[in-house]
């Protein structure tokens, strides 16, 4: 830090000078420039591999000549057509500037200094820094097999606890949570205490749930008023850079998420997508698919090489390079791969692979081989 920047510290809110900012995934303009590699794959940030639907793409170019008006602050249409999807009424529903922002509207809304919010060890790495950003203290609560342990979350709960983010699946680790352990979870959480459950990868979880395993939190809503459930049209819709997520709730809650955003927190452009993107659950169901097949090139692969994985029912799965890691992960860079380094959740033994297309997988796959050869 320059001199410069240092004018200011002691003015700043002090919960605020202890945040590490969330490390995105590395562009794949940077790779270009740093290395001046052409042709490269990008499996570093849980993105779609076959981009959005046809349809949407349609619809944005459309909509492109509404570029100067605001977009409509309330997001009627997009409102409605969850509403439709989902079953559930539109004073239910609140968007976000990508799920992202809503998970930190919710620590806004309920937590400051003095109050606690439970996560689990490895969980998504922006429910402790939602609880940063308003001063609370988080409460990380130690991982059973790269999971939640949900018995220790229920047990970590205390007076000053507001919050509790679980994530199902976990991103990074893509482990599951059973609805028999969700139901015996939920049930005994006190009901003043908000339960946040985000499923930013239902769409995937869903696809691998051949025997009916996966507790979809809708079913949910209506017993639990505590209940908070957050999605994304990031992941399998598709549309990662047009930020646009949703939170589910009871009325009272969703108002209050409703008072404290930004008046045009989703643009225009997320919201016609959205709607759109919904409409078109054939390319929901062509992604899944594609995750499957991919999840079982890569896992194949892994097998052949000997290297070890933790099971994942998202679109991404961790691979275990033990005290290489760090540097397996410059070597898959100078071979044009981009995957996810986990030092920053302390899985420095891991990396983190999206799955992509066929030929992505492919090439993640040849470049491991060679990488290995060389350790
Ligand atoms: C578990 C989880 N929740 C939420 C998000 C946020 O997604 P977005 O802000 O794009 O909706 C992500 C993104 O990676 C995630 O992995």
């Amino acid at each position: 830090m320059t001199e410069s920047n240092q004018l200011f510290c002691d003015r700043v809110q002090p919960q605020i000078l202890g945040i590490h900012p969330y490390i995105p995934g590395k562009p794949v303009s940077e790779l270009q420039r740093e290395l001046g590699l052409t042709y490269i794959s990008k499996l570093a940030s849980n993105e779609n591999p076959l981009g959005a639907s046809p349809n949407v793409l349609t619809t944005v170019q459309t909509a492109l000549t509404e570029i100067a008006r605001y977009p409509d602050g309330s997001a009627f249409e997009l409102k409605q057509s969850l509403s439709q999807f989902l079953g559930v009424k539109t004073e239910q529903i609140a968007l976000g500037n990508g799920s992202n922002e809503l998970l930190e509207l919710v620590a806004r809304v309920f937590a400051g200094a003095g109050d606690e919010i439970i996560y689990a060890q490895y969980a998504f790495a922006v429910y402790p820094i939602s609880a940063q950003v308003v001063g609370a203290t988080g409460v990380e609560v130690p991982a059973v097999d790269w999971g939640h342990d949900l018995t220790a979350m229920l047990a970590a709960i205390t007076k000053k606890t507001k919050i509790i983010y679980i994530a199902n699946p976990n991103n990074p680790t893509g482990t599951l949570l059973t609805r028999a352990e969700w139901e015996a979870f939920i049930s005994q959480v006190p009901q003043e205490v908000v339960v946040v459950l985000d499923e930013a990868y239902i769409e995937y979880a869903k696809s691998f749930d051949t025997n009916n395993q996966y507790p979809d939190g809708c079913d949910y809503l209506s017993q639990y008023p505590n209940l908070l459930i957050s999605r994304t049209f990031s992941k399998a819709y598709g549309l990662a850079s047009l930020r646009v997520g949703y939170l589910l709730g009871c009325k009272e809650i969703i108002q209050y998420i409703n008072q404290l955003r930004a008046p045009f927190n989703v643009n225009h452009y997320a919201q016609v997508a959205a709607c759109s993107a919904l409409d078109d659950q054939e390319f929901v169901e062509k992604s899944t698919v594609l995750n499957q097949q991919g999840m079982r090139q890569i896992k194949e692969a892994l097998a052949r090489l000997n290297v070890a994985y933790i099971p994942s029912v998202g679109n991404f799965i961790c691979i275990d390079l033990g005290d290489q890691a760090l540097e397996m992960n410059q070597k898959l860079l100078k071979e044009g791969v981009i995957v996810r380094p986990l030092a920053n959740y302390g899985l420095t033994q891991f990396l983190r692979v999206s799955i992509g297309t066929q030929v992505e997988n492919q090439h993640f796959i040849d470049a491991l081989k060679a990488v290995l050869k060389d350790a």
